[in-house]
């Protein structure tokens, strides 16, 4: 049983480690961000919502996203645990999850904090694509797909991302820095956070998450 969470700022890593840790521990990805840009491109109600605030770099509303994390781990598949990727990213969200899990006699294993400073972030996400399809991250220098434009894993399409752009780049920074990051405070005091020096190699930040999660 693993109930995990990642946290860290944009383009920390957390999509690439992802695939991995879920895979060890046989937990499924919940990514909010992959299920807006879902939603987006579905041109779902919730998508239409959703995409005002995203492509200006700005959190989707807390009541946009609680409900639907919270129905999400309720699922059949999250029974041996969940892997969180972006979710949650306020301390609203934070203690409404936590009220949550008490009411479901659950409990957070771990919140695992990739660290990167902004000026190594930044060159990441203006070089960044994603596989329309999968979610899967590139990079151009530095993680090109084996074929420029299709997916390694799924053959879907690899572009890039409406917010990957500088100016809306440093406006998530922004936004990190202000609604984000007291969430390392909040789960340093339960005990929950296992830091993560994510300005290593994929390998290394990978062993070094696994080392922390355990069995
Ligand atoms: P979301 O999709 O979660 O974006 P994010 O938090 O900004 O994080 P990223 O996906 O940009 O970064 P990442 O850490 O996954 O990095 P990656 O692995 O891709 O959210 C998008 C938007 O949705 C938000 O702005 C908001 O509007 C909305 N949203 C989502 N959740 C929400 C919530 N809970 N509440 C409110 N709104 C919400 O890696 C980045 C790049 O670096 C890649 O190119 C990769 O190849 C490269 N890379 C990765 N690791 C390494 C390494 N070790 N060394 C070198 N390069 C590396
Ligand atoms: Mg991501
Ligand atoms: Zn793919």
């Amino acid at each position: 049983m693993k109930r995990v969470v990642l946290l860290g700022p944009p383009g920390a890593g957390k999509g690439t480690q992802a695939t991995g840790i879920a895979e060890k521990y046989n937990i499924p990805h919940i990514s909010t961000g992959d299920i807006f840009r879902a939603n987006v491109k579905e041109g779902t109600p919730l998508g239409k919502k959703a995409k005002e605030y995203m492509d200006q770099g700005l959190l989707v509303p807390d009541e946009l996203v609680c409900d639907l994390v919270e129905d999400r781990i309720m699922q059949e598949d999250c029974a041996n645990g969940y892997l969180l990727d972006g979710f949650p990213r306020t301390l609203f969200q934070a203690e409404h999850f936590d009220n949550f899990l008490k009411s479901k006699g659950q409990e957070l294993d771990s919140v695992v904090d990739i660290e990167v400073s902004e000026d190594v972030l930044l060159p990441r996400l203006t070089g960044r694509r994603v596989c329309r399809n999968c979610g899967r991250p590139y990079h151009v220098i530095t993680m090109p797909p084996k074929v420029e434009g299709v997916c390694d894993v799924c053959g879907g399409e690899v572009y890039q991302r409406a917010d990957d752009s500088e100016e809306t780049v440093l406006n998530r920074f922004k936004v990190y820095n202000e609604q984000t990051s007291p969430l390392i405070e909040y789960y340093t005091a339960s005990g929950k956070l296992a830091p993560i020096n994510g300005e290593q190699s994929q390998a290394e930040v990978f062993d070094e998450i696994c080392a922390k999660l355990g069995d």
